[in-house]
């Protein structure tokens, strides 16, 4: 059971990290246009010729797999258990909606990642479906895959309601993979309850407005 919660965190925070540099680099798709497109293809670029972030997409892969998988181990596990024990029901009391439906919150977002790969990853990395142009530089028009989705309304609210899952899957994850790794004491929990809180809701916020903003330029 250790071993298993330990790859969840691990994983786990591998992805807040991730999350974290594509929330940055995302970020310049706010800025205008003539300014945003070629700083987002030619990062895009480096990022995609880079044979050292080329490892660290497969280590990116493997990640979302085995979190997926082994949480969905554990989530079966404290089924069968919950049924059984007095113990676990006592502590629902204690515990929040997030930390009772994480196996839902991460199946949702899996959903979306699984569509977004589709958006984005598929289209630029794999060469499926509608061709992806150049821009004047000469790099592939990754700022044009974005804006042109983020034209369409209904991408844009999906792309945004689905970051309220998101934000409470990382509250309560972040907070959990700590205290898997060690960091249990009072004090420690208060801070990493603060942190928690704070990551988790620009994640969310800044993810989720993103496409709004998109949508209006
Ligand atoms: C405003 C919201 C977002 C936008 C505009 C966006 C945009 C993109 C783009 C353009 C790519 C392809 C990059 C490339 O190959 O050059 C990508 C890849 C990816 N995105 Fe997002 N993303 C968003 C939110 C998210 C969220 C919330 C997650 C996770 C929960 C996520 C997970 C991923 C993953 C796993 C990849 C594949 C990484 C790779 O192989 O390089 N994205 N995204």
């Amino acid at each position: 059971m250790f071993f298993k919660k330990s790859i969840i965190a691990l994983t786990g925070l591998f992805l807040c990290i991730f999350l974290i540099v594509h929330l940055s680099a995302n970020s310049i798709l706010v800025l205008p246009e003539e300014m945003a497109r070629g700083l987002y293809n030619s990062y895009s670029t480096t990022l995609r010729e880079s044979p050292l972030i080329k490892v660290v997409a497969y280590v990116l892969y493997l990640s979302i797999v085995l979190h997926a998988v082994y949480a969905l181990l554990i989530t079966l596990n404290n089924r069968r258990a919950k049924s059984k024990s007095y113990s676990l029901n006592r502590n629902r009391e204690n515990s929040t909606w997030a930390s009772q439906n994480m196996g839902l919150l991460g199946i949702t977002i899996l959903l979306f990642i699984v569509v977004h790969l589709a958006n984005f990853w598929a289209r630029i990395k794999l060469g499926m479906g509608e061709e992806v142009g150049l821009d004047t530089d000469g790099n592939v028009d990754v700022y044009e895959v974005t804006y042109s989705l983020f034209q369409n309304i209904y991408y844009v609210c999906f792309y945004s309601i689905l970051m309220i899952p998101l934000g409470l899957h990382l509250h309560h994850g972040l907070k959990s993979a700590f205290m898997t790794l060690g960091f249990y004491n009072r004090k420690w929990l208060r801070i990493i309850s603060k942190v928690s809180l704070i990551y988790a809701a620009i994640m969310a916020i800044g993810f989720g407005i993103i496409p709004f903003i998109v949508f209006l330029k």
